[in-house]
């Protein structure tokens, strides 16, 4: 089963969030070997949790939450809150949440607690900067991220997602992904998580899909600006995978 993630990011919102799944919907034929996960803006959720009900293989998720569940914490959602608007699903610690935002392994680790006690699958974003990269160090920081957030007998996805492939139009090759997908496989397989699934992400479009798809090692995509044409999403989601 591969995943196909699509996270908007800060775009669509509800008005255009319907349009948008109406058009998809329209476009795309349901394939029992993919399933299309939709992580829209908070205001959107609902939106597009209620377009999707009851759509085998499809489901809506939050792209982010807060480690509490409830309190004064303004401007923040917390797993119930996203759960009660038809969340399924909720990335955790992505490149951007942790770079702009300054959010750490620890917070991380909170959130993806918070996550399962809401009953929400975490989606968790892991991946090196280009300096890091360059330092060799990929490998230690992926693990890193990786224990500060998953514990044992946890079902999670992993998402790799170098951060100097993401938006950059810079994607890393088949080889390179599978390289980093085959150490966290093995570190997931230590530690006895039940389904092992580990997406890509940073600049996948409707060009390069395939040849990653073609990879063993991955499991799916997560996609940000070639997500956003729900026509030329629904192409992307129906990537033939050799
Ligand atoms: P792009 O596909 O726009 O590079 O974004 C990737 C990403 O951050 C998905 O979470």
């Amino acid at each position: 089963m591969n995943v196909f993630a699509a996270n908007w990011k800060m775009h669509l919102g509800p008005a255009d969030a319907r349009d948008y799944v109406t058009t998809f919907l329209r476009t795309y034929t349901p394939q029992p070997d993919r399933a299309v996960w939709f992580f829209p803006p908070a205001v959107s959720l609902q939106a597009v949790a209620d377009a999707l009900a009851g759509k085998e293989g499809l489901l809506a998720g939050a792209q982010d939450i807060h480690w509490e569940p409830k309190g004064a914490f303004t401007g923040a959602i917390s797993g119930p809150l996203a759960a009660q608007a038809g969340a399924r699903a909720v990335l955790v610690g992505h490149s951007e949440r942790r770079h702009l935002f300054g959010e750490t392994d620890a917070e991380t680790g909170r959130k993806l607690d918070a996550a399962v006690a809401a009953g929400l699958h975490p989606v968790l974003c892991v991946g090196e900067t280009l300096a890091q990269r360059e330092r060799g160090e990929t490998l230690a920081v992926v693990t890193r991220q990786l224990a500060a957030a998953v514990k044992s007998g946890v079902d999670v996805t992993i998402a790799y997602e170098p951060v100097w492939a993401i938006g950059t139009g810079r994607n890393a090759t088949p080889q390179d992904a599978a390289a980093v997908h085959r150490a966290i496989r093995r570190w997931l397989e230590a530690r006895a998580t039940p389904i092992i699934r580990i997406l890509y992400g940073g600049s996948v479009n409707l060009k390069n899909a395939a040849e990653l798809l073609a990879e063993r090692e991955l499991d799916g995509v997560l996609v940000g600006g070639a997500s956003l044409d729900p026509v030329a999403w629904a192409q992307l989601v129906q990537t033939r995978i050799s």
